[in-house]
Order: structure tokens, then sequence, then C-alpha cells
């Protein structure tokens, strides 16, 4: 079987073993809230600073998910009573579900060898996964792990005319990858105040404190004996020889700088030839300007209340970036979904996916190798009941369904 028959055969129907694994799964993490709680037991207290933790006083996270929670959909019955398929079209290809994996740099700190784990997942489960500019693998592993689901995530590299940032274009392209995301929402450096205290700020310096912790969480000092320490296998590369963290968060501070100018979306606009989305998005106005220098897709986000406090939740942005784009582009969101119900609360505010970035960190520190995993599951599972629930047959009626909002932005 090709990889395309094969990951079309993902979209029949789970076969009895995975219900199995699902069903025995379900009973200990009914829901994602159920990982989170037993992630922060599970991994060193650095590890879960680093996947938990926001900016700030972690307000943005808290209003991302209240402002979502806030969202309430007005169910119609004496229509149906089956569950609904999931499996959605975008940008020409058919995904399992309107749902996908968030780029994320240093998973593998999370959890050592996340990154394979959630190309893996993401493949077999065949719903998009968006490998970050600051991976632990690189694309060309990414592609072999996940060829039929691969996008790839840029940060701005302008040194040199873009040398490093076109190369990793030129590298997604021969790869394979689906998309070319380009993240706009990280202008300047931020700190979390979680992670900086938990002692990964840099310069990186390993100390007592923190070795006991990985000494004393088992299930983590595993992972790490299999799989090494993170890296940053994207961007090696361009490093020169030294591979060690503190030389390369040095290369990264020193080459990635500032977030893509509009002038600079259009030239990656130019060389990238298939879908170009761009991520980070909040105001309308910025999802005009990316639709007219050719953007296919737009990623309305606030990086998940980590880059600032104090900017809208996504999901009250999402709305009226809908209104000034949704028809000449393929509009999406992220930053805060917690469940199956967030995602059709996104869709039903017109966006054709969701994003989750948090959610499978704390799958994978509860569950390690099998969280990615379990977490698509969990939230299909939820995403078909709410939609069986609500009177939707398809993801297309989710949109059409009576929504209240109260934080919807107006512009
Ligand atoms: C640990 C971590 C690392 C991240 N790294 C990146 C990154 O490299 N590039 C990027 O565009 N966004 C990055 N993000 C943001 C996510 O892509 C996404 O916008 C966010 O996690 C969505 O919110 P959620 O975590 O509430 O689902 C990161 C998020 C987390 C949690």
């Amino acid at each position: 079987m090709d990889n395309r028959a094969a990951a079309m055969a993902n979209l029949m129907p789970a076969n009895p073993a995975d219900k199995e694994r699902f069903a025995v799964l379900h009973r200990r993490f009914p829901t994602i809230a159920y990982l989170r709680r037993h992630a922060r037991r599970h991994v060193p207290r650095f590890a879960y600073e680093y996947m938990d933790g926001g900016a700030g006083a972690d307000t943005g996270i808290a209003h991302n998910w209240n402002a979502l929670d806030a969202v309430e959909l007005v169910a119609r019955y004496g229509v149906s009573t089956a569950l609904p398929p999931t499996d959605v079209t975008l940008f020409d290809r058919r995904y399992a579900a309107p749902l996908g994996i968030a780029p994320m740099g240093g998973p593998s700190m999370a959890w050592p060898g996340a990154d394979g784990y959630l190309a893996r997942a993401a493949q077999r489960a065949r719903v998009p996964y968006t490998l970050s500019t600051v991976a632990g693998i690189t694309i060309e592993q990414a592609a072999e792990l996940a060829p039929d689901v691969l996008w790839f995530q840029l940060y701005r590299f302008a040194r040199n005319d873009h040398q490093v940032g076109f190369d990793l274009a030129r590298r997604a392209d021969a790869a394979g990858a689906h998309a070319l995301v380009l993240t706009l929402d990280v202008p300047v450096r931020t700190t979390r105040p979680r992670e900086v205290n938990s002692g990964i700020a840099y310069p990186f310096r390993a100390n007592p404190r923190l070795l006991w912790s990985i000494a004393t969480s088992p299930g983590y000092l595993m992972a790490l004996m299999r799989n090494g320490r993170a890296r940053f296998a994207c961007l090696q590369p361009y490093a020169g020889d030294k591979t060690d963290v503190n030389s390369m968060v040095r290369f990264m501070q020193g080459e990635l700088r500032g977030a893509f100018t509009w002038e600079e979306v259009a030239r990656f606009r130019e060389r990238w030839k298939r879908p170009l989305v761009v991520k980070g998005i909040l105001h309308p106005g910025d999802a005009e300007q990316a639709v007219s220098l050719g953007v296919d897709g737009i990623i309305v986000s606030n990086h998940g209340g980590r880059q600032v406090e104090g900017l809208p939740p996504a999901i009250d942005a999402l709305p009226a970036v809908v209104a000034a784009v949704g028809k000449r582009a393929t509009v999406m969101m992220d930053s805060g979904i917690r469940s199956g119900l967030d995602v059709v609360r996104a869709l039903a505010l017109g966006a054709e996916a969701a994003f989750a970035g948090k959610a499978f960190l704390w799958g994978l520190g509860a569950l390690g190798e099998e969280g990615p995993t379990h977490v698509i599951d969990l939230l299909i599972d939820e995403m078909k009941a709410t939609l069986g629930q609500i009177g939707a047959h398809t993801v297309a009626e989710a949109r059409g369904v009576k929504v209240r909002h109260p934080g919807a932005l107006h512009f």
C-alpha cells in the first residue's frame, strides 16, 4: 500500500484494538484536564512549567479558556440520532478531522522524544501536524514520519537576506510539506516567569535541583535515556559545529529576529507554490492584508497566551476575521482548545479547523508516547458527541448553528 492509500485507510473506523486501547485510557483520562493533572505529577518541574506556563501571570491562558467556555451553541433536535463523521478538506487535502497539532518548539523538553511521537500520532490519525522551526527533528525526518499530514512553521531569520528562512522553506518543499506557516506574532522576545523560575532560562546550567527533579521522575528519565536530550535539529545545519543547548540558543538569539513584515510575506508568497498560511492574526485588517498578498490561510491565534498578556482571546477575534476574509481564505484558529466541544465552538464561529498545543504536551507528560494519540482520539470523540448533540450531521453544518458569543470583538 502506498502512503496515500495507507493514509486513506486511516479514515476508516478505528480497528477493534484501537477502540479497546481508547476505552482503557478513557477510563483513567476521560478529558484533557485529567491528562494535565497527571502530567504535573509525572514530569520534572521545569518540563511542566515549560509546557504549561504563559506570559506574565498566565492571564492570557485563563482568558482564552474563559472565552471559549462562554460560547454557547443552541442545539436543534428532532433531526438525527447518528454520530456524524468529522473528516474535512483543507487546501484540497482530506484530513480525518478539523483539528491539528500546533507548531511547538522544544516539545522534547516537555517529554523526551516528543517530536517523533507527535508526528507519528498525527500521521496515524491523519490530522495536520505542524513542525516548528525550533523542532527537535529535521524536516526530512518529520516527512518520513508524517508524509501525508506535514505542515512546516517558519520564524523569521532575516540575516543574509533570509538565507536560512528561504533554505528551510526549500527543504520543506522538497520534503513535501503541504503548507508553509509563517508566524507573525513574535515581534519581540518575552519571558515566561514560571519557565525562568524553574531553571531553564539562558544561559542554561544543569544544577542539582534540576537533576534531582529528573531523577525522581522515572517515566521521564527512561524516555530521556531512550531518546536523548532535546535538540534543535531543524536549525542545526545553520549553526556551525557546536550543538550544545547554550550555543544553539545563542545562535537563535542572533539570527531569529522580529516577525515577518508584509513585504517579507510577499517574498515567501513568490517562492512558495503550495498553500501559504500566516499564524498569529487577531485583527481583520491584518487578515485582509495577508489575503491581498495571496496568502491562502489564516490562523487566528494569540500564541496560546505565551507571548504577552492583555491580548483578546483568539476565539473572540475569530468571527471578525471570518467576516473579513472567510470567503477568500481558509480561516483556522488556535489558543485555548481543550476539548472537542471547543473545536466545535470554533467551527460554529466560522473556523475551518482548530489547532491545539498544550493539550498535546499534557498528553505526552501524562502518557508518554501514547499521549498524542489519546489526545486526538479524545478530541475527535468529544467533537462527534457535540456535533451529534447539537443536531449537526457534518462538520460543515456546525457552521449553521446559532451561537451566543458574549465576547465577540467588533471592529
Ligand atoms: C511549548 C510550546 C512551544 C511553542 N512553540 C511555538 C513555535 O515554535 N512556533 C509557533 O508558531 N508557535 C509556537 N507555540 C504556540 C502554538 O503553536 C499555539 O499557538 C498555542 O500553543 C495554542 O494554544 P494552546 O496551547 O492553548 O492550544 C508554542 C506553544 C507551546 C505550548
